[in-house]
This record gives C-alpha cells, structure tokens and sequence, in this order.
C-alpha cells in the first residue's frame, strides 16, 4: 500500500483541528471516465485521484482494452490513485480482474473496486491480506460499510443520490455508516452527489472521502464574488505603475 502510506503523517507534532486534518487528509475523487471532462479539472491539487467503473467507461466510449491507457493518462494528469472495478461476480475471476487491472501500475496507484457483496468481500479480503487497496462499493447498507472496515479496505462507497431515489434517507444512513468506520483505517467514499449542497452535508458528516462528477467541480472551484473581487484586486493592482505614489 505505498501510495496510501506515502501520504501519511503521524501528526504527532500538531494540536487541534490540524492534528485531526493532517492525520485524516480528506481525498476529492472525480468520478468519471470521460478524459476531455477530467482534463477540465486536472491537474489540480484539491483532487486526489479519479473513480471509474462499468457503466461510465461505457458513457464515455471507453473499452476495457483502453482502460489501461486511460488509467495512466489520468496519473499523468496528476491523480495520486486511480479506481478501476472488477467485471467478474465471483471470487476467482474477481481475483483474476484484479490481477489484469493492477498489472501495468505501480503498488498503491490502483485502487481495485469491487461490489460489496458475498463473494466480494472475499475477493476483497485477499487483495487486502497482499497490500492492495481496495474499494467496497455499491454499498446500500451500514453493515456493508462496518465488513469493509472490518477487513481493512482503503474506502467503502455508499450512492447517495441513489439511497435518496430509493426512498432511502441517504445523509442519515451515510452518517450511521460514517459512525461505524471512524477510528479505522476504512474510508468513505461518498458518490452519486448530484449536487453542492449534498457535498457540503457530507463534509459536516465528516466522511473521509467524496467522488464527484467533474460538473460539479467549477462550482465548488469558481466562485462568482471571490472571481468580481480579484478582477477588482487585479485593477486596482496597476496603481502606482505611472509612479505617481504618495510615498
Ligand atoms: C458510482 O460509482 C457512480 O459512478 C455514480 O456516482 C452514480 O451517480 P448517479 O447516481 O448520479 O448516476
């Protein structure tokens, strides 16, 4: 797990807030497979790494012959860690996608998705007794999220966006879930986030992670009245190059 340890400081020598910060860094995932969306985010320094699976390479037209090319692409880009899912839904060809998909890349650079199912946190398990770090995803239900802690997963991914289309109180039961992963080594990894304001309840929650739609990154990044203030700054910036100061 080099790229997660490589990241970590033991924070010994901070108080507060900042102790907390530095030995937690929060990670902003962007979930996409679309290069020409993520190259309008990328490189940034908010943005830990990108999240992909099935159903967005397909959106974005890529195919699993392509994917390692996109993969290195968006480390190339600046993602410290990149996430990629198993197709298979049991335990052997699960191993056997992990072992393409880890392949070409780095230890720690990879993060290997796989459905929090029966078969899944097996697969998942071994994975994790090796270093890799996993993510548990699809995850609907808080017993879910505590199994990925339990065996050690780098993140647990709960959709909130679909917990809330199912009729399902979606920031109450992320916050149950949140309860039952701090302390442990075992991130959340928020997703489905439709929106700002999702965002910013989940950041009240406290979850260690969020992967977002690359849309939604200009409105957390460019907000209006600090852009009108620095245009103002930028102005005012020329005075004095006439040398007409009064000092
Ligand atoms: C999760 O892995 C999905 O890519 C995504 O977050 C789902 O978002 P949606 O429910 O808004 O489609």
């Amino acid at each position: 797990m080099a790229g997660l340890v490589a990241d970590y400081d033991s924070g010994d020598h901070l108080q507060g807030p900042a102790r907390v910060s530095r030995m937690n860094p929060f990670h902003l995932y962007l979930d996409s497979a679309d290069l020409s969306e993520i190259r309008s985010c990328l490189p940034h320094p908010v943005v830990h790494g990108v999240t992909t699976n099935p159903t967005l390479l397909k959106r974005a037209g890529v195919t699993r012959a392509a994917l390692p090319g996109l993969l290195t692409q968006l480390l190339k880009l600046g993602a410290k860690q990149v996430q990629a899912q198993v197709q298979a839904a049991d335990v052997d060809g699960m191993l056997a996608d992990a072992e393409a998909l880890l392949k070409p890349f780095d230890s720690g650079q990879l993060v290997v998705k796989i459905p929090a199912t029966r078969a899944g946190f097996q697969a998942g398990a071994q994975l994790i007794a090796r270093g890799v770090p996993v993510t548990y995803t699809a995850v609907y239900a808080a017993e879910q999220a505590h199994f990925a802690a339990q065996l050690g997963a780098a993140y647990a991914a709960p959709y909130l966006g679909r917990l809330d289309d199912s009729g399902v109180d979606g920031l109450g039961l992320i916050a149950q879930m949140q309860s039952l992963v701090a302390g442990s080594a075992t991130r959340l990894l928020v997703a489905s986030i439709r929106s700002r304001e999702a965002y910013l309840a989940l950041l009240g929650l406290g979850v260690g992670s969020i992967t977002i739609p690359p849309r939604l990154f200009a409105e957390l990044l460019d907000h209006e009245a600090t852009l009108a203030a620095e245009r103002g700054f930028l102005a005012d910036a020329n005075f004095g190059a006439a040398g007409d100061s009064k000092l």
